[in-house]
């Protein structure tokens, strides 16, 4: 939906951005440079920095036609988020940025398990020791759906592209520990979603 202007807007990410930004809230304590993948509408970064004035936030998406609607949700706090840049996380070299976190949502289930993978190599890559890869999203856990609305979620991904697909946590937790992402916290958020915290080692 577009409004007025050129935001485009999200239901999901107006669902979804008050119960992110309560589990970001103690992880984001002092000043942070976030690097956000696949931003979408770039409503998150607007929102969480507008609440979070520590937020020094970057946005990004592999879509440059959604830069537009980027630039317009970050007017109001343009001093803490940076204008959109291009990355596709399947790149073997991200662009230059510095970093303290990384913040993912909804991406990896709705792409091919490549963009998972590439998203693991490039935080390895860029988070500094102690920095934070955050995924938003549904998962199975044990390969099991831990909601039928999830299981139906899953199916319509599948008819549409059958490379993407409900990720399995216990899948994702795996590979990440092969990248040095140390599993941190695991948040159970509205609507049989979750936010996953992984620790760069
Ligand atoms: C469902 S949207 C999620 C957008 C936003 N994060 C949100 O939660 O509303 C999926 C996003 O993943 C992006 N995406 C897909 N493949 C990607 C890739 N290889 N690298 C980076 N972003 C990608 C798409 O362009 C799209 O913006």
């Amino acid at each position: 939906m577009r409004g007025e202007d050129s935001r485009l807007t999200s239901q999901a990410c107006l669902r979804n951005q008050g119960p992110i930004l309560r589990a970001l809230r103690p992880l984001f304590s002092g000043p942070v440079r976030v690097l956000e993948i696949a931003s979408g509408t770039g409503q998150h970064g607007a929102y969480f920095a507008a609440h979070l004035p520590q937020l020094c936030w970057q946005p990004t998406d592999v879509t440059r036609s959604s830069f537009e609607s980027i630039e317009a949700w970050r007017a109001p706090v343009a001093d803490r988020v940076a204008p959109p840049i291009l990355l596709d996380v399947t790149w073997p070299t991200w662009p230059a940025c510095a970093v303290d976190a990384i913040f993912c949502a909804n991406m990896i289930h709705i792409s091919p398990f490549e963009t998972t993978r590439g998203l693991l190599r490039g935080a390895q890559a860029r988070l500094p020791s102690g920095g934070l890869l955050i995924l938003y999203g549904p998962f199975t856990r044990g390969g099991a759906h831990t909601a039928s609305s999830n299981l139906a979620f899953d199916q319509s991904l599948r008819a549409r592209d059958p490379r993407w697909g409900v990720r399995d946590l216990d899948a994702v937790v795996d590979l990440a520990g092969q990248r040095t992402l140390e599993l941190e916290q695991v948040i159970e958020m509205p609507a049989n979603n979750l936010t996953v915290v992984f620790k760069k080692v």
